[in-house]
């Protein structure tokens, strides 16, 4: 079982933020990537239609024969990841935006969150908050059209400037000295965002903690992988496969599936 996949995947490329920091933490590991951007983006979806793509995404993974499941999008952990966890057997980790760290290390009491309106608009992320942001304000902004730019190879685009400009106004205004990155494609907005924002607000994601959650959840089922073989890494996507092979940096091998 050790020796079984780490299966991932996302409402499309953005995912790969939580990939590259889990082949960095754990190099051994086979790992399956499914990208399944025929369907991005996924935040503006019901919370049926998530739940339904969730299902789809895990049994192919499954059906590949991967050990444990990282639901690499906070759309659709938000909106899936009890029903998984609780109709399947193998582990599952989703992502959450970092409010937790912000709220507690902010010194001007305010955060911004960029992130998708099924995500703000779930339970989990208002329990989050009600938790953690106690006493903290929080500027909310839904990144209406950025996943839609990413997946379509608009990063440095001028419309990509205009919505982010738009997007961080308000948050300006209200003075945050961090700004939660809660979506995974937003990670490769990061050099963009810092040309935008004065240096001393704090861009942060969850890339590195979900990956350590994932290796400590690997170790407590003792199914971490231990075998020194060069690991075997696939990625999948159900649309043209130039994307995800640019945002791979064309160092993996990227292949087309209809599923
Ligand atoms: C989306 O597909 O809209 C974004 C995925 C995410 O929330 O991480």
């Amino acid at each position: 079982m050790s020796t079984n996949p780490i299966g991932i995947f996302d409402s499309g490329i953005g995912g790969t933020s939580i990939f590259k920091e889990i082949y960095a933490l754990m190099p051994h590991e086979n790992i399956i990537y499914l990208a399944d951007s025929a369907n991005a983006p996924y935040g503006n979806k019901s919370r049926e239609r998530i739940q339904e793509l969730s299902i789809k995404n895990t049994e192919l993974l499954i059906s590949k024969g991967c050990k444990i499941i990282v639901v690499a999008c906070n759309t659709a952990t938000t909106n899936a990841i009890d029903y998984l966890r609780n109709t399947y057997s193998i582990p599952f980790i989703g992502i959450e935006p970092a409010i937790k760290p912000a709220s507690l290390n902010t010194k001007t009491k305010s955060i911004g969150i960029l992130a998708t309106k099924g995500t703000l608009s779930s339970t989990l992320f208002h329990k989050t908050t009600d938790l953690y942001a106690n006493g903290v304000t929080i500027i909310e902004k839904e990144g209406e059209g950025i996943v839609t730019l990413i997946e379509e190879g608009k990063l440095y685009s001028n419309e990509m400037q205009v919505l982010l400009d738009k997007y961080t106004k308000p948050m300006l205004d209200a003075n945050i000295d961090y700004l939660v990155l809660g979506c995974t494609h937003y990670p490769y907005l990061t050099p963009i965002l810092s040309k935008i924002l004065p240096k001393h607000i704090k861009i942060i994601d969850s890339g590195f903690a979900v990956a350590q959650q994932t290796k400590s959840v690997l170790e407590q089922n003792s199914i971490l992988n231990t075998s020194i073989i060069k690991p075997l890494i696939e990625f999948y996507t159900n649309t043209n496969t130039t994307i995800l092979n640019e945002i791979l940096e064309r160092k993996f091998n990227v292949e087309y599936l209809d599923f």
